[in-house]
């Protein structure tokens, strides 16, 4: 499996404290069956500092001299969306791509999806940048609006779901609403979304188990090998799904029961 969303760089934000937790971060992920992690720092988010790609690469190849392969440690970034994306994606670089190929990794704040936000996203793939939303399930216009969600992924934009928002973690409104999202073919990957060995735990495994109960063993299996892979190799993503728009009869569903 890989996992192309984690906060396992020591010292770089919310993310592992030292290296001993970011080694140990990896090694559980390695026990899970992940070949390889895509470390993502968070950027330009006005909490966490931006950290120079010098010394991200710094810290990419000490832990990858730690871990010795298992798993294998490229890096990316959480890119906060501003209007700014492209600037930094493209122009200034200073928020690094997943693996260094065509997919970012953009993160909405938790409560607004901007006005225009669509714009921006397609003047990105406009650029060659396929935006990949890191867990649109735990935004709150994209729970309540999830045909908003639908329109991005029909532009082309990818989704993302965390591991534990499919188990339960964040809630059962965003427990549903990333099965929602799933069952409507709204989401192409999922990703631990790890940042720590207590709370926040690396793996993919027990996701993969739940989602093959909701779509079956060959997308759940999918979502974590072939999409990821592809991202992370720099192809086109082999399973793209119709997107079916999510009723407001189920949505009034999600939240009445
Ligand atoms: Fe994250």
């Amino acid at each position: 499996m890989i996992d192309i969303h984690s906060h396992i760089l020591p010292e770089t934000d919310d993310g592992a404290h030292d290296l001993d937790e970011a080694v140990e971060m990896g090694m559980l992920s390695a026990g899970d069956g992940v070949t390889v992690m895509v470390a993502t720092p968070h950027a330009h988010d006005s909490v966490h500092e931006t950290h120079t790609l010098s010394s991200l690469r710094t810290k990419i190849d000490l832990l990858n001299s730690r871990l010795n392969g298992r798993p294998r440690i490229e890096l990316g970034c959480e890119l906060r969306f501003t209007h700014d994306v492209i600037k930094h994606v493209c122009l200034d670089k200073s928020a690094p791509t997943l693996a260094g190929g065509p997919y970012a990794l953009i993160e909405f704040p938790h409560l607004i999806a901007p006005v225009g936000s669509e714009r921006v996203l397609f003047e990105l793939m406009s650029n060659q940048i396929t935006p990949v939303i890191a867990h649109p399930e735990r935004n709150r216009v994209l729970i309540a609006e999830p045909e908003r969600f639908f329109g991005m992924v029909e532009m082309g934009v990818l989704g993302q779901v965390d591991s534990g928002s499919i188990l339960g973690q964040f809630g059962k409104m965003v427990q549903k609403t990333a099965r929602l999202m799933i069952e409507h073919g709204l989401i192409h990957i999922i990703a631990s979304d790890c940042h720590n060995t207590r709370n926040r735990l690396p793996g993919l495994s027990n996701a993969v188990a739940a989602t093959s109960k909701l779509v079956g063993d060959e997308v759940a299996q999918a979502l974590v090998d072939a999409n990821p892979r592809a991202v992370v190799e720099g192809k086109p993503i082999p399973y793209r799904f119709d997107p079916v728009l999510p009723s407001k009869k189920k949505r009034w569903f999600l939240f009445g029961r």
